[in-house]
């Protein structure tokens, strides 16, 4: 890496890659191929979506998707103005007009009749129809759809069709290895090294539990808070029991079990 582009990643917002991703995307982007991202909650995914959109010049649309998300929400809708009703773009009508990247968070949570809008988007047509004004917006070069999800929430109604997955190139994502996730702990929360090494341990033994009903284990989100109350003079070991046991469990039992694996890894 020389000189300028060391200059150019330290206005970015930071991302520690656990791979090839940035490769990657940056490739799909180029081809103008729409990524997927999987991957459990608090491992990087957002941010690194928003580490690639200011890599790569782009502005950056997030939509978070909940059960109750249409197609018009995305695509936008008829609304009652000064002057009568007025049409107003929705986030992805948006993004498509001004080729931004287009973020679609938890996208298993949206209803199903969003895929209709997705699909001629996200295959070689790049297109957005809005059916109700007969417009057919063509997606510009820059334009590019991201969708993610936690496949650990899936059950078999919400997962992806076929026919949607198979339009996207796939991102798999886990937690960070033992180096790179020091790194971003120290980073993050601007803790020592020494903190860093304590809790990226103690994770690593959290997530070796198995045997308890815990939905998730101990993501990189987690260590972060914990180090950040740390930093800011709270006693690591208490950090610990509000950021990452409770937060992870409202269980006595496992809760119990978690405070063993704490007092062992401090
Ligand atoms: N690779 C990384 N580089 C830098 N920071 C990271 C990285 N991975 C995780 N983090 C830190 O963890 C936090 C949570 O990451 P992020 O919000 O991207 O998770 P997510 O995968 O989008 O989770 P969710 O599925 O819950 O939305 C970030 O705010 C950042 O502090
Ligand atoms: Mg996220």
């Amino acid at each position: 890496m020389d000189h300028a582009e060391q200059q150019h990643l330290a206005g970015l917002p930071f991302y520690a890659p656990q791979g090839g991703e940035v490769a990657l995307f940056t490739h799909a982007w180029r081809q103008r191929l729409p990524v997927l991202i999987k991957g459990p909650t608090g491992c990087g995914k957002t941010r690194f979506v928003e580490h690639m959109a200011a890599r790569l010049g782009r502005p950056l649309v997030t939509v978070s998707c909940h059960d109750d998300l249409g197609a018009a929400d995305l695509v936008g809708r008829h609304l009652i103005g000064p002057q009568g009703t007025e049409w107003h773009d929705g986030p992805l009508a948006r993004a498509v007009r001004s080729g931004a990247i287009c973020y679609l968070d938890e996208v298993v949570e949206a209803r199903k009749d969003t895929t209709v809008v997705l699909h001629p988007l996200a295959d070689d047509r790049r297109q957005l129809p809005i059916e109700r004004t007969g417009e057919q917006l063509q997606a510009p070069p820059g334009f590019m759809l991201v969708i993610s999800y936690n496949p650990g929430y899936q059950n078999l109604l919400k997962s992806l069709k076929p026919s949607t997955r198979q339009r996207f190139v796939a991102l798999d994502f886990g937690y960070p290895d033992a180096a790179t996730e020091r790194a971003i702990v120290q980073a993050e929360a601007g803790v020592d090294a020494g903190v860093a090494a304590q809790l990226v341990h103690l994770a690593q033994g959290l997530r070796r539990l198995t045997g308890h009903d815990l939905e998730e284990t101990a993501s990189t989100r987690l260590l972060v808070m914990a180090a950040r109350l740390s930093a800011d003079g709270l006693p690591l070991r208490a950090a610990c029991r509000a950021a990452i046991v409770d937060a992870l469990t409202d269980d006595a039992d496992t809760a119990a079990a978690l405070a063993e694996v704490v007092e062992a890894s401090l």
